[in-house]
């Protein structure tokens, strides 16, 4: 048995994507690929095992079962809106996590606004050193490699930057209504379908890089046991299925022209959509867990930062910087 590695899986795909719902015949296939025929019929295998509808006909050749909604980069580029952020993809079938790989990408100079995608991550990372489910070819596990010209002290805002960039993005390409929880868990009808997990490399004055990974839960049909309730994916909660790709190129627009506003302008515009943004950011109850002491208290707006602002009941202003709202209502 011959297993294609990622990239002769992606050669492969490629090549049947040029005749989308045609076949092409073995012999263009087997000689594109330098591959015997017996060799391409394993590797056709190889891509139902990812998840994809491939049909592998004796005399006619092979072809694709409609468009796949893969992260292809040769799928994203032309769609692409940017300036910077996603014109250089690393793309994956599978990974660990895409933060790791952009860690090391990172740490050996990749530029800022390198993309890191993959289809599945074996272990997604969570906030507070959660796991995140990372169902393959279903949700979009994307990390963006971020050189910010910030203190280390002010990289905390890159939360909120990314949960605005992320819920006006999927609400103009899904038309779903989004709540930000502060500082960045993205809900629809009260569940979580987008999270992000933004880690920093820096020394006490300077910011070396930001990994800026993003989980979107968009056409996953169920979740494990211990997520129902909780979690949910954008077509669970709006019937129908998403474009990962749309999705991902939306978020791509507006997090790099709010992420540029930032650096030129200050947090003022991010800090104003995100409270537009948010159900949680005025006059809600909440209750914070500060990682050992919660508090509790009513929302009372953003600090200029992105911190929480809690009216305790006894009127003081708490402003939280790191916790998690734990109950509201
Ligand atoms: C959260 O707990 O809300 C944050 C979840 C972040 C998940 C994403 S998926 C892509 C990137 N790679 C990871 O391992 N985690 C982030």
């Amino acid at each position: 048995m011959s297993y294609p590695d990622e990239s002769q899986i992606h050669q492969l795909i490629l090549l049947l994507l040029r005749n989308p719902d045609k076949f092409t015949s073995h012999e263009r296939l087997t000689e594109d690929l330098n591959i015997s025929i017996e060799i391409l019929a394993q590797w056709v295998d190889s891509l139902k095992d990812q998840g994809l509808e491939v049909e592998f006909h004796p005399q006619l050749g092979c072809r694709l079962g409609g468009a796949p909604d893969l992260l292809l980069p040769e799928l994203i580029k032309p769609q692409l809106q940017t300036v910077t952020f996603g014109k250089i993809i690393r793309y994956f079938l599978q990974v660990g996590s895409t933060n790791d790989v952009s860690h090391q990408l990172a740490q050996q100079g990749a530029d800022e606004g390198t993309l890191v995608l993959a289809e599945d991550q074996s272990q997604g990372r969570g906030r507070l050193g959660r796991s995140w489910f990372s169902k393959r070819n279903a949700g979009i596990y994307a990390s963006l490699i971020l050189r910010p010209n910030l203190k280390p002290r002010d990289a905390p805002i890159l939360n909120l930057v990314a949960a605005v960039a992320a819920s006006e993005a999927i609400e103009r390409s899904c038309g779903l209504k989004m709540d930000i929880k502060w500082p960045n868990d993205l809900l629809v009808n009260g569940k979580k379908c987008c999270g992000i997990l933004a880690e920093m490399d820096a020394d006490l004055n300077a910011i070396h890089y930001v990994i800026l990974g993003i989980g979107i839960n968009v056409n996953q049909s169920c979740f494990p046991k211990m997520l129902q309730g909780q979690a949910s994916s954008l077509f669970l909660e709006g019937g129908q299925k998403y474009s990962r790709v749309k999705v991902l190129v939306e978020f791509l627009k507006s997090f790099e022209a709010l992420y540029m506003e930032l650096q030129s302008k200050g947090s003022h515009e991010v800090i104003t959509r995100w409270i537009q943004n948010s159900s949680y950011a005025l006059g809600r109850k909440v209750s914070v867990d500060l990682g050992g002491r919660q508090i509790h208290g009513t929302t009372a707006g953003l600090g200029k930062e992105g911190t929480l602002r809690v009216q305790l009941e006894n009127g003081q202003i708490e402003e939280v910087v790191s916790g998690e709202v734990v109950a509201w209502r």
